[in-house]
């Protein structure tokens, strides 16, 4: 296939599910593509099944592949995130001249990419950071991209990234986010957000399974059914989508056959941890962390359940208007996963100089990734009308809605409460709103206590300062 003149325009490592897909995304965009891979097999089945006239090369062998790129290099990194990546920037390394850039695409853990940064900057190369959502269809037809790091690198490759990403409205997916680590920052949140509003889901699933012991066919008929509305999103479509799947050699709904433990890569866990570390509030997605924790804890559940009457009751009032509340109940508790998402990168990007625009974070986040949904479109109306706003349920409209829903939350709760069915991320995203209207919290209790036992000090309603009590 020809490559134009002067080699070709990008250069991809990692040939796997999201590098193939990805490159040929570009090269059917016009743009001539280069693949390394250590794998003979990845390297050669790149070539073989490209699609007619799309320009694209490929080797095993770093330094053909490094000659086949245009100067200043350009070069996308696809390997999972972790020690693979700083080996392969070791293997780039002996072979790249000052001014190419590297592209990290993996789910990398936003210090590490500014510690890369630095490392490569020494020597005369740029770096960005970029996350990528939306899986393999995303990285083929169009995915949503996160890229951060230097802009003059940005400006480079602005072009091909927005050929690649996904269109909503005829705009694409992609912006620049901000410099240094500002984009796996963001992909980082973005998977928090997933997290999180993948736990409420589950929530509403449990509650009609075990609750009103729901079959397959009727879960998927709800979950269609609320797509059709308000909570149209990604995650609520391939939702509908599994109960329909039968299992081919039981004959029994798939999803019944799968072992009911969540894995996790750590995204989920990173973003928790960071928001602890900021002192930003965002239980939901925390809660979603725990449980995936706990589903882990298979054989402990399994002692537990014998141990402690673990069944629970079956529902018993009017069925139909329950499923109402429930969808309203997600609703509100996805709109409260967002706004701690969101507060947790306004504070971030104060904290780490990002100087984000939060409204294009969710522009970008409206195609191509695994939390786009409807909802996000009054997200960036309240950013539209408010830049600056430091949590969206301050927004009139959004507030509103979850203020509309918060009896629906509140119903679903109490009836999970009475059946012994865990629902910890609705409950806390009822907590959270509730906690953060409230104008008085019970904290100086917690201030008494700490300057009783510890002499920590508190400050009074009264006058300014700093007080302390002999309180023996
Ligand atoms: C995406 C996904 C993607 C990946 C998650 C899965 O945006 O396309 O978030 O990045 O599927 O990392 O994460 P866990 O393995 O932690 O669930």
């Amino acid at each position: 296939m020809a490559v134009t003149d002067g080699g070709c325009e990008v250069g991809v490592v990692g040939l796997g599910v999201m590098g193939r897909n990805l490159g040929y995304n570009m090269a059917e965009h016009g743009y001539s593509v280069a693949g390394y891979d250590r794998d003979a097999g990845k390297v050669e089945r790149f070539v073989e099944s490209a699609g007619c006239g799309q320009s694209v090369q490929a080797s095993g062998n770093i330094k053909e592949f490094i000659d086949l790129l245009r100067r200043p290099r350009a070069v996308i990194l696809l390997v999972p995130a972790g020690d693979a990546v700083d080996g392969v920037i070791q293997d780039l390394l002996p072979h790249l001249e000052p001014g190419d850039l590297i592209i990290d695409s993996g789910n990398s853990r936003y210090a590490d990419t500014d510690r890369r940064k630095r490392g490569l900057a020494e020597k005369g190369l740029l770096f960005m950071g970029m996350g990528i959502s939306g899986g393999e269809r995303g990285a083929r037809y169009g995915a949503s991209l996160m890229p951060g790091g230097p802009r003059k690198a940005y400006e480079r490759v602005h072009p091909v990234l927005e050929a690649v990403a996904a269109k909503v409205d005829g705009e694409p997916c992609v912006a620049y986010l901000g410099p240094g680590s500002a984009g796996h920052y963001v992909k980082m949140v973005h998977n928090g957000i997933e997290y999180g509003v993948m736990e409420l889901i589950a929530e509403t699933y449990d509650l009609m399974k075990r609750g009103l012991g729901l079959h397959a066919r009727d879960l998927q008929c709800v979950y269609e059914g609320w797509r059709k509305g308000e909570l149209n999103s990604y995650l609520l479509e391939i939702t509908a989508r599994i109960f329909a799947r039968r299992d081919e050699k039981s004959g029994r709904p798939l999803v019944d056959m799968i072992l009911d433990r969540a894995m996790q890569k750590g995204t989920g866990e990173w973003t928790a941890a960071d928001a602890l570390e900021l002192e930003v509030p965002t239980p939901t997605i925390d809660v979603a962390v725990v449980m995936r924790n706990l589903s882990g804890r298979k054989s402990q559940r399994e002692a537990a359940a014998r141990a402690l009457d673990g069944q629970p009751a079956v529902f018993s009032g009017d069925r139909e208007g329950f499923v109402d509340h429930l969808g309203r109940a997600l609703y509100a508790g996805m709109i409260i996963t967002y706004a701690q998402g969101m507060a947790l990168l306004g504070e971030a990007s104060r904290a780490h100089g990002y100087r984000l625009n939060l409204g294009e974070v969710v522009r970008v986040w409206q195609g191509g990734c695994i939390i786009r949904a409807d909802v996000l479109r009054h997200l960036r109306a309240a950013y539209q009308a408010a830049p600056k706003l430091v949590n969206l349920l301050l927004d009139p409209h959004l507030g509103k809605e979850v203020l509309g829903r918060r009896k629906d939350l509140h119903q679903v709760i109490c009836v999970a409460g009475e059946m012994g069915l865990p629902v910890p991320a609705l409950a806390v995203s009822l907590a959270y709103f509730d906690a953060y209207r409230s104008s008085w919290l019970p904290a100086n209790l917690i201030q008494a206590e700490r300057d009783f036992f510890g002499s920590h000090t508190y400050e009074r309603v009264d006058r300014p300062g700093v007080f302390h009590t002999e309180w023996e």
